[in-house]
């Protein structure tokens, strides 16, 4: 049984897509129902086992309320990524902390809320595998977000170390992917095609990453391949750090 949040759009979906193309059960979480029931409905009928919930991910009874209901109807909770997330540009001098909270709220706390309630029940079963969405943001600076969105990712990459530690000898895996700039409506929505362009252009492979290129990754992170890997945050993004 696998859980994927933000799985409305974006990488989320393309990670239920692989999950599902895999034989594997899934629900599917996001804030927007609209999407949620189009995915669903387009998984469904290609035969997977879906389930959906339209939920934010940092309200915490709700994502209880979830997770419980998951782990009564199946029995289990084997992988979850927390794909959901949230962009801002604005510059650090212009930052309101109304908008600091938010992007905490979503990057950080919701990654939280799903560890902590999918934790304990994967220590039961003395196996799960998590895998988080931070971002190379998390490994030095956004080139599109600001100072928050940075702060966010890094935190991310913290709460993934510090659960893959404590889990391994429980058999529950922690790791992150650290995507560059992947083609979704986060990016199209944050820049325009002209800068896009400006910045593939320097990539030593030079394109935008694929959502595809990183449910290829988080597929096997989830997976027993990377059985002997946790508490890493894998840099997918086209040499852009090199
Ligand atoms: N696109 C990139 O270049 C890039 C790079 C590095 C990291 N990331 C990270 O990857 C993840 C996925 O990004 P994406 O580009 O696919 O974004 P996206 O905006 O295309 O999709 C994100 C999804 O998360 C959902 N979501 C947002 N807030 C939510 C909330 N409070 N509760 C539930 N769902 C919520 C949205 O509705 C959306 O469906 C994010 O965590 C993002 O920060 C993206």
């Amino acid at each position: 049984m696998a859980l994927v949040t933000g799985a409305g759009q974006g990488m989320g979906r393309a990670v239920a897509e692989r999950f599902a193309a895999e034989g594997a059960a899934v629900v599917l979480v996001d804030l927007k129902a609209d999407r949620l029931v189009e995915v669903e409905s387009r998984l469904r009928g290609a035969g997977a086992r879906i389930e959906s919930r339209a939920l934010d991910v940092s309200d915490e009874s709700a994502v209880q309320a979830l997770v419980a209901a998951v782990v009564a109807a199946h029995g289990r909770l084997d992988i979850l990524v927390n794909a959901a997330g949230i962009i801002h540009p604005t510059r650090f001098d212009q930052l309101s902390v109304r908008e600091w909270d938010t992007v905490m709220q979503v990057n950080v706390r919701g990654t939280f809320l799903f560890m902590h309630e999918a934790y304990p029940q994967m220590k039961r079963q003395g196996k799960g595998s998590i895998v988080n969405f931070s971002s190379t943001a998390g490994l030095t600076v956004s080139t599109l977000g600001g100072a928050h969105y940075t702060a966010s990712k890094h935190a991310v990459m913290g709460l993934t170390k510090a659960v893959a530690k404590e889990g391994g000898p429980f058999g529950v895996r922690v790791n992150a992917v650290c995507p560059g700039l992947i083609d979704t409506e986060m990016v199209r929505a944050t820049v325009d095609a002209e800068r896009i362009a400006g910045y593939q252009a320097a990539f030593p492979i030079d394109r935008l990453g694929t959502p595809g290129d990183v449910a290829d990754l988080v597929l096997f992170l989830a997976s027993d391949r990377s059985a002997y890997i946790t508490g890493v945050g894998v840099n997918i993004s086209g040499g852009d750090l090199l």
